[in-house]
């Protein structure tokens, strides 16, 4: 190994509840849910790669054109002498065409998942000999601080995938609070954001003809059924997505077509015919909109891009 990969271990106190706090509250709630952030175990996590290469899933490929287009523009508005932090994985492609159009002096790969952040930031090391590159193992949805040689720098932080718009546009702006507070001054957000459209589109991204989505949706009960004490049955419940227009969001839910209980834990949830758990939100924007929001969270917006389709978008926000 030509290259060790610099590590920093920035996991605080479990302020962040687990699989089965979390699944006890959303099950007894009314309406009932469950975090889409439980998505990603290991199956989970392969039928995401799957739903990225669905023809009607777009937010990936078209995200991937922009940056490849704005690659240049990009670096040089961060300038040669930023340095990258990617905020989730590292095990994508769209970072790449950032370190090779940017060429920063170091990378930091900031994950919660310790396994999956190795890995990814490893074949980073071992592709790129010249970069020097950084593993954080942090949840950087909770306040957190950049580990030292990155918080004077000039740093880039990079969220890609429209991961934001798992929040409320409230939590986006308390999240987008929390970055502002980890990047000095003249510090940049490069984030991608899926763009509001047409229905039929946004709803066809979220039921695809394969069924991966659905698959997906429902492996949480899967999960739920593998790791808690759990009689959950995956096969009696169906995956239902459509675009809320009041609030601007794709809703996923789990309906139990038929009345039925099921034990989590030792505690008795009742479905009525026709309920549903409801398993994540994906808000859309209008470049303008997450400009004001980004505004509002103390962001300068420097520039965004799109495609030609006007599908996808991705900000360059700046800490003023
Ligand atoms: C990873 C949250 C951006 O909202 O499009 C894809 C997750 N859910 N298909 C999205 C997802 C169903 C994805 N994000």
């Amino acid at each position: 190994m030509a290259h060790a990969v610099h590590f920093h271990d920035q996991r605080q106190q479990a302020a962040y509840a687990s699989l089965r706090d979390e699944t006890l509250a959303g099950f007894a709630a009314e309406p009932k849910w469950a975090s889409p952030k439980y998505f990603y175990d290991r199956r989970g996590s392969e039928l995401f790669e799957q739903i990225c290469q669905q023809p009607e899933y777009y937010p990936t490929r078209t995200e991937e054109l922009i940056l490849t287009q704005a690659a240049g523009a990009i670096a040089e508005i961060a300038g040669h002498a930023a340095n990258l932090v990617e905020l989730g994985s590292g095990a994508s492609r769209k970072v790449r065409l950032l370190l090779e159009a940017m060429h920063p002096s170091s990378y930091l790969g900031i994950d919660i998942s310790q396994e999956f952040l190795l890995a990814s930031t490893r074949r980073l090391a071992s592709d790129y000999p010249w970069l020097e590159v950084h593993a954080a193992c942090a949840d950087f949805s909770q306040p957190m601080a950049l580990p030292a040689g990155f918080d004077g720098a000039h740093p880039l932080l990079f969220f890609p995938g429209s991961s934001i718009g798992n929040f409320t546009p409230e939590q986006a702006r308390v999240f987008l609070g929390n970055l502002h507070e980890l990047l000095p001054k003249g510090g940049g957000l490069l984030i991608g954001v899926d763009r509001l459209k047409d229905k039929a589109l946004l709803e066809a991204a979220y039921n695809d003809e394969a069924g991966v989505t659905a698959a997906f949706n429902l492996n949480l009960l899967q999960r739920i059924r593998q790791e808690l004490d759990s009689d959950i049955d995956p096969t009696r419940f169906v995956h239902h997505a459509f675009f809320n227009e009041a609030h601007s969001r794709i809703e996923m839910h789990l309906i139990s077509p038929q009345a039925q209980q099921v034990m989590i834990e030792g505690a008795c949830f009742r479905f009525a015919a026709g309920e549903s758990l409801h398993t994540e939100n994906s808000y859309k924007y209008r470049p303008e909109s997450f400009c004001d929001l980004a505004g509002t969270a103390g962001f300068k917006a420097r520039a965004h891009w799109s495609d030609p389709r006007q599908l996808f978008s991705v900000h360059y926000l700046e800490r003023e």
